[in-house]
């Protein structure tokens, strides 16, 4: 099938379905293209939370489809590469967090939203990098554990001095794969480029950013910038949305190898396999819907 029909076929597939596709930023281009809405983790947990159609295509990893799901029970919602997961999700189990319990009984625990739905079910509230820092706030208690990003959990504690914060041992492969060193040489190369990071980066590599944020806070500060260069310490994906909404300015990738291999796995063949089969249809076990629902939903009222 070329191109343009694939296309077409998605399109006539979502209307007769009464779907919606969502794409993460960093989903290759051609998926990015026919989403109906792209975005980072909080933006695209409220958009799956607000509409009202019956079928959801998350194009992204397991943890946000399972996430749209925890939100909206009564939706059919589509992964369509089962096998896209997520590594930090997976570096912390629903065991993980009793043992925390046990030892440290009066800290509330803050889960980032790469997380499994048993983790965070035990969780007191979820956070995504666009809100880490605002939630921590948000928590009356002064005791909190971070799980299970390390990077992101250090750049909130700087952040919030104040509160004394117990990290989990987690890290995105990808985001850790750049060292100071790569910075230190675009930084020579690019010399009048501003350096925007994820926070799932090495705190050495954060301590030398002009800007960290979500996908959706690195694109939406490079495009209300006067600046016209910029060195991208996240994944390769979001130069689809910088260049398209900046023609006229500059991207350098901080290190070659800023590529997740499972944010890469969904086609548009996958994605209109996703459709025409219904599949593969994301649920979450009954025991742990209650308390992941609890958890995220106070992170959307936290804003
Ligand atoms: P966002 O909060 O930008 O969606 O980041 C999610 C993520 O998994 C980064 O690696």
């Amino acid at each position: 099938m070329d191109m343009n029909t694939l296309k077409e076929v998605i399109f006539n597939l979502k209307k007769q379905k009464n779907a919606i596709i969502v794409a993460h930023n960093y989903q290759i281009d051609d998926v990015q293209e026919i989403a109906d809405f792209v975005g980072d983790s909080f933006y695209l947990s409220k958009v799956c939370a607000e509409r009202e159609e019956n079928v959801i295509v998350f194009c992204g990893v397991h943890f946000m489809a399972e996430s749209a799901k925890i939100l909206s029970p009564q939706k059919k919602v589509l992964l369509p590469e089962i096998d896209a997961g997520c590594p930090l999700a997976d570096m912390i189990t629903a065991d993980d967090v009793d043992r925390l319990k046990e030892k440290y009984p009066d800290y509330s625990i803050v889960c980032y939203i790469n997380s499994p739905a048993s983790v965070k079910a035990k969780s007191d509230v979820i956070c995504t990098s666009s809100n880490a820092i605002k939630v921590v706030r948000n928590i009356p208690n002064n005791k909190i554990i971070f799980l299970p990003d390390k990077n992101l959990g250090l750049f909130v504690k700087k952040n919030v001095p104040e509160k004394d914060i117990i990290l989990w041992e987690g890290f995105c492969i990808t985001h850790y794969k750049i060292k100071k060193e790569d910075v230190l040489k675009a930084k020579s190369a690019y010399p009048d480029a501003l350096l925007l990071v994820h926070p799932e980066c090495r705190e050495e590599v954060v301590e030398l950013a002009d800007f960290v944020g979500s996908t959706k806070q690195i694109i939406d500060f490079a495009t209300s910038s006067s600046a016209k260069e910029f060195i991208i310490g996240t994944e390769t994906g979001v130069l689809y949305s910088l260049k398209k909404l900046n023609p006229e300015k500059e991207f350098y990738l901080l290190h070659p190898g800023m590529v997740c291999p499972n944010m890469k796995k969904i086609t548009l063949t996958s994605l209109r396999e996703a459709l025409l089969y219904e599949r593969y249809e994301i649920n979450v076990d009954e025991n742990v819907l209650e308390g992941a629902q609890r958890a995220l939903r106070k992170m959307l009222q936290i804003g």
